[in-house]
């Protein structure tokens, strides 16, 4: 597969193994009719068309033109993927009821567009109105403390979404299992003062730019290979 990325701006893609696992679960369930949020330079619209000829996609993304030069459409096209996607050039937040309104549905569905927590949230929020029982929601990014907080949602107020492993530690998602049965004075706490430690100390050690982080860093690594 051809997929042209302008040189130092291969951080806004999702990793080629995120791509491939993506495409392993959308063949494995046999899902067909795919959505995503966040085009950008195509990675993952490219690698979701590539796993069956018969997949379709539907893209959301405004700014296409004026930040990406058009470049994801471009790699779709080059790809000979065009006649099974479709693009649509708005906000999510516009997108999404105009295909709520027009009772589609999906099988897959892969948030990757705002990733502030209401952004994120919302979409999530919105695909649970789109997608199919069996279907799944994948979400890229689980390094950010804001999609960390989404899936803790997810998992404590969805029993609907049961959590799917993914051996790539950045992505994440939930299959629909059942209709949403809760009533509509439903809500679990999800945030905890343990998910944010945990967190915050992860991520002194990813950074690994101060004292405490180089420590703890070192820390990890030597509990890791007892
Ligand atoms: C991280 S990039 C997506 C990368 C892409 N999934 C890939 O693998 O190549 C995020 C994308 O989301 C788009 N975006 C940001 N906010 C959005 C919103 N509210 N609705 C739709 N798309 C949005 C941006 O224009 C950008 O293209």
């Amino acid at each position: 597969m051809n997929i042209e990325l302008p040189s130092g701006k291969e951080e806004i893609s999702i990793k080629l193994h995120e791509a491939e696992e993506i495409r392993e679960k959308i063949i494995q369930n046999s899902y067909l009719k795919c959505l995503e949020v966040g085009l950008a330079y195509g990675m993952s619209a490219n690698y979701i068309l590539s796993s069956s000829e018969k997949v379709t996609l539907v893209s959301i993304d405004p700014f296409q033109e004026n930040d990406y030069n058009n470049l994801g459409l471009q790699n779709i096209s080059n790809n000979g993927f065009s006649h099974r996607h479709e693009h649509i050039s708005e906000l999510s937040i516009t997108a999404f009821p105009e295909l709520i309104k027009s009772g589609d549905k999906y099988d897959f569905i892969f948030i990757d567009g705002d990733h502030k927590f209401e952004g994120a949230f919302i979409d999530f929020i919105f695909s649970t109105y789109l997608i199919n029982n069996g279907g799944m929601i994948v979400f890229d990014d689980l390094w950010m403390r804001a999609l960390r907080l989404v899936r803790e949602y997810v998992n404590k107020n969805r029993p609907d979404f049961k959590e799917v492993e993914f051996s790539s530690d950045n992505i994440f998602g939930f299959k629909k299992v059942s209709d949403d049965y809760r009533d509509g004075m439903y809500f679990r706490e999800f945030y905890t003062r343990k998910g944010f430690l945990k967190y915050h100390i992860n991520r002194l050690a990813w950074e690994n730019d101060t004292l405490t982080g180089k420590l703890l860093k070192k820390l990890k690594s030597t509990i890791k290979n007892r």
